[in-house]
């Protein structure tokens, strides 16, 4: 049996797995003088999902987010399997690194990047709100509260595929709303994504649509303001990226390309600044819960089951590994955040589990089902 929740506590930070046997007796892990898991025996393949998970769920002791108290405790329960092992090691913002900071936020008309402009002013950020949507960012604008919002607050309209002399003045509008600053930290969060369909059926309208705004629109912005933060010295771009950035995600082949080209320059651009001050915070969550957008609606989330985390929580988060300066962090329920370690560490088995299921994935997609649900891999083809 599994080894006891005391002693996989005092594990937590120094874990790792190096082998893995499958036709054993019974399933076991073997401890290596006591504080890395040498091997795991499993009786068969099967088994190996809910092993993966025990690997994930170590963060049982890092659960009290009690600075920005966004959770219940009804919640912190619900929530305490969802992030990766570097960031289960953090568990408060550093308000000190957002307070008086100026952020620009994308996106910030609604989803994931209202709840983010919501926790940044709370925090004592000086916000820049950016979307298409001036009337729904004057919306969010209008409920923030915080030392310098909703009055300073400022609102800055763009379309991330309007192209680069437009973008251009939007970067010098942004630096300059704030005298004696300019941005601190630049987070990349809209996107574009379209209704799941297999890879073949894609078409050319929505492929470059997808990557206007997701990848050249978003390194375009970035190209024009980075060169501002280096002449300071300073300056954090955080990338809403994807789960579908890590694993591949049947039903989103375009989608998920976009996040992976994403990862691929954010993580390149900080190894080639990080010494002249440019830090760069790569945030891949699952599925989230949010009111309208690319996760479902409340109603939709109700007729599929898909249990998402809530848009809250990844703001949490997403803020906690900001202030940190985290490189990467993964956020989401299971089994994603399983099949996420099963993709990076053992990619053979991450991928002929993806390839069980992948066919599957975007039948369920298609009977607006749970395509996140165990039984697309053990048999049950459940639509919901
Ligand atoms: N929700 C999830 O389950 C989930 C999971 C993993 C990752 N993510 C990522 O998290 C981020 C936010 O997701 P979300 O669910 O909150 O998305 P959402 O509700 O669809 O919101 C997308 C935001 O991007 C803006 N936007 C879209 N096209 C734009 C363009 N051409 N120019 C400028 N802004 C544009 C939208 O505003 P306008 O329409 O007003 O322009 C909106 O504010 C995205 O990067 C998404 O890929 C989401």
């Amino acid at each position: 049996m599994f080894s006891p929740k005391t002693k996989r506590s005092s594990l937590m930070s120094r874990l790792r797995l190096v082998g893995l046997s499958f036709g054993s007796k019974s399933d076991s892990w073997v401890f290596k003088d006591k504080k890395k898991v040498n091997s795991v025996y499993l009786s068969s393949v099967a088994k190996l999902v809910p092993v993966v998970e025990e690997l994930a769920m170590l963060d049982i002791l890092c659960l009290n987010n009690s600075e920005t108290s966004m959770a219940s405790n009804r919640d912190l329960l619900e929530q305490k399997h969802i992030r990766d092992f570097t960031l289960m090691s953090k568990k408060h913002v550093k308000k000190e690194e957002i307070e008086d900071k100026v952020v620009w936020i994308t996106g910030a008309s609604r989803g994931i990047g209202e709840k983010l402009a919501i926790q940044f002013a709370r925090l004592g950020a000086k916000l820049i709100l950016s979307a298409r949507n001036e009337a729904e960012l004057e919306r969010v604008r209008k409920q923030l509260v915080g030392k310098h919002a909703p009055d300073e607050v400022k609102i800055l309209p763009l379309d991330l595929a309007s192209g680069e002399d437009l973008l251009k003045v939007a970067v010098e509008k942004a630096e300059s709303f704030f005298p004696g600053a300019g941005v601190d930290y630049m987070i990349h969060n809209a996107a574009y994504e379209r209704p799941k369909s297999t890879a073949l059926e894609v078409t050319e309208e929505s492929l470059k649509a997808t990557f206007n705004v997701n990848v050249l629109g978003t390194i375009s912005l970035t190209r024009l303001l980075a060169p501002f933060m280096l002449k300071r010295g300073r300056g954090h771009f955080v990338v809403m990226s994807s789960a579908a950035g890590k694993t591949p995600a049947p039903g989103q082949a375009v989608y998920s390309a976009s996040k992976y080209a994403l990862n691929g320059y954010f993580h390149t651009l900080r190894s080639e600044f990080y010494q002249k001050g440019i830090k760069v915070t790569v945030v891949c969550p699952g599925p989230i819960e949010t009111s309208n957008g690319s996760g479902a609606t409340v109603s939709e989330k109700k007729a599929s089951s898909e249990k998402r985390v809530p848009s809250e929580r990844c703001v949490e988060l997403t803020i906690i590994a900001a202030s940190h300066g985290l490189k990467e962090v993964w956020i989401s329920y299971q089994p994603v955040l399983a099949v996420m370690y099963l993709v990076q560490y053992m990619p053979s088995v991450g991928y002929w589990l993806m390839d069980k299921i992948g066919g599957k994935r975007v039948e369920a997609a298609a009977k607006k089902g749970n395509t996140y649900s165990l039984s697309l891999l053990f048999g049950k083809n459940k639509a919901a």
